[in-house]
């Protein structure tokens, strides 16, 4: 069963690698026509609310994880604030996902959203890179 739940967290894990390459994607925004500024939007977008489920797994199995080992309690509330956090800030990315496709749709500028979108996404990234961190180095705190 612990190999089971490992093995569906590192699924979620994966799922959520996403977040790592995607300040690179939104980084080339600019750069693209008004068409392929849309088409990308639009899947990152979809891949938020996918990586949004795999977050979900994440709190599922790793719950069940934790119940099988011991961890600190340091660990645990770094865990949880990071997972917050990341489940805060793709939330929150939502927005401006969705104001910039339109923005893009109405051929309006959507430099406002672009800035928030690049600061989100840094913050994503750092995020899931730090929580993996602290996951393999799970006896370091
Ligand atoms: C949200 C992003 C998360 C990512 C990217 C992630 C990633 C990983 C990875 C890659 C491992 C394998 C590490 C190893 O076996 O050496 C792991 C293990 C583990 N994860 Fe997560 N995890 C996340 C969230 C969580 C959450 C929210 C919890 C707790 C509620 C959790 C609890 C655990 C536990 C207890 C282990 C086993 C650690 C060990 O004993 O080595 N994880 N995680």
């Amino acid at each position: 069963m612990y190999q089971v739940m490992l093995f569906l967290h590192i699924i979620g894990a994966l799922a959520l690698g996403f977040y790592l390459i995607l300040p690179f994607v939104l980084g080339t925004l600019g750069k693209l026509s008004l068409a392929g500024q849309e088409g990308t939007v639009s899947a990152v977008k979809t891949l938020n609310r996918f990586a949004q489920f795999g977050l979900i797994l994440q709190l599922l199995t790793g719950g069940y994880l934790i119940g099988q080992g011991n961890y600190s309690v340091p660990w645990m509330i770094v865990i949880v604030l990071l997972f917050l956090a990341i489940g805060a800030l793709s939330g929150i990315m939502g927005k401006p996902l969705r104001l910039a496709l339109e923005g893009i749709r109405q051929n309006k500028p959507i430099a406002a959203e672009e800035g928030k979108l690049r600061t989100l996404s840094a913050l994503l990234s750092v995020s899931v890179l730090v929580i993996s961190f602290f996951m393999v180095f799970s006896t370091i705190i």
